[in-house]
């Protein structure tokens, strides 16, 4: 694996993972095709944009025209693909650019990986796929995959157009299933960053619901060693999944953020329950321990003292992305639901 391309690199993901391949090989190359949509940063990848084996090229995975011509000019021995539209409460309120980059993207990106015969296809999925859990029970990968909102809907359309890629035209693809990331680089809408963002200016934490959902949580280094072996050792049409073994309610996390914060209780406020909240994920990641050799090795509590320093050491580039436009955005999300 030389020449990698990565889509989506400039996001959280996509950017820790770049980091990494680019200090742990050095005999690769790595193209980042990046939308540069709002979660999107150039800044996230600052201290490598002159390392000689890293370029970026700004372009839309949906833009077949663009991606042909990109795989045509260039012989990469992978792609992996981790752009998409991330956020399940963006995609409650316009599912639009979810379908657009989440499946027309990825149909145009197997299509173009396709006719240039790819050596590797990574679809980088979600444990979301799955649905929601009960209080029992674990994902496998054999768990029959029922999403319950537009962007899990997207990214499980996604999954089954690699699928049909790998058993129509032997395209040879994987596609990992994480649980929920956290760590530097993450931007400040999804859980953990948005509320150590808004305890460190003292403002409100809107927990949605009664705030017993649970979420596996992992970070999102462990998620990256998991892409990594599944690109190099993983074995064609086969599906992997990754988790952190550490699930939590999502009050529990508040209260650990506001204590390590120094932070009162009294920031968290209880606000409308997001529609189709999936109640629990979980997951069994014993065929990944198993056939790539892969396990979680952060534990939960030092990866998020050490995101919390990060947040910390980093207000520029929070206080950057909490401005203007998003800042709006947020605002008037948060009103709704202290008004619904
Ligand atoms: P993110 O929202 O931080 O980043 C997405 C990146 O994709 C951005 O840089 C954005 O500019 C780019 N992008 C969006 N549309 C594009 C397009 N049409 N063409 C090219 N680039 C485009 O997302 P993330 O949290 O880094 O997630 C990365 C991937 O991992 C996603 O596919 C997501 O579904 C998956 N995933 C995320 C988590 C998580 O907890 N964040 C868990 C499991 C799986
Ligand atoms: P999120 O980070 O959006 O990830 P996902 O929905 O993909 O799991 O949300 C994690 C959990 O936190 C989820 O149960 C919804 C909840 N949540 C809140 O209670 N308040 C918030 O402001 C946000 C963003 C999420």
């Amino acid at each position: 694996m030389r020449h990698i391309l990565v889509t989506g690199g400039c996001g959280f993901i996509g950017s820790n993972f770049i980091r990494y391949q680019l200090s742990e090989y050095s005999d690769i190359s790595i193209t980042n095709l990046d939308k540069l949509t709002y979660a999107g940063n150039l800044e996230n990848l600052k201290e490598i944009e002159s390392h000689s084996g890293y370029k970026f090229v700004k372009g839309d995975i949906a833009d077949s025209n663009f991606v042909n011509s990109l795989l045509e000019s260039t012989d990469f021995d992978a792609v992996i693909n981790f752009a998409a539209e991330s956020h399940v409460d963006r995609s409650i309120l316009d599912s639009g650019p979810f379908i657009q980059t989440n499946i027309v993207g990825t149909q145009i990106l197997l299509d173009a990986s396709r006719k240039q015969n790819i050596k590797r296809f990574v679809q980088v999925s979600t444990d979301e796929v799955y649905g929601s859990l009960g209080l029992e029970g674990l994902f496998t990968e054999e768990t029959p995959i029922a999403p319950n909102s537009p962007y899990s809907a997207s990214k499980a359309a996604a999954d089954l157009l690699v699928r049909s890629y790998y058993k129509t035209f032997d395209l040879p693809a994987i596609i990992t299933r994480c649980s929920n990331n956290y760590g530097p680089y993450q931007f400040p809408e999804k859980l953990i960053p948005l509320f150590i963002s808004n305890a460190m200016e003292d403002k409100d934490l809107p927990i949605y619901g009664a705030g017993t959902n649970v979420r596996d949580w992992i970070h999102v280094n462990d998620h990256c060693r998991g892409i990594d072996a599944a690109l190099r050792k993983g074995e064609v049409g086969q599906v992997y999944n990754f988790g952190g073994n550490t699930e939590m309610q999502n009050i529990e996390i508040t209260r650990v953020i506001l204590k390590l914060l120094k932070k009162p209780e009294s920031l968290i406020k209880y606000v409308t329950d997001r529609p189709g909240h999936d109640m629990r994920y979980a997951i069994d990641c014993s065929k990944a321990e198993s056939e790539l050799g892969w396990k979680p090795e952060t534990e939960f509590q030092s990866g998020l003292d050490a995101t919390l320093k990060w947040y910390q050491e980093n207000l520029d580039w929070v206080n950057r992305i909490r401005s203007g436009k998003y800042l709006q955005y947020y605002d008037q999300q948060y009103g709704n639901r202290l008004n619904t």
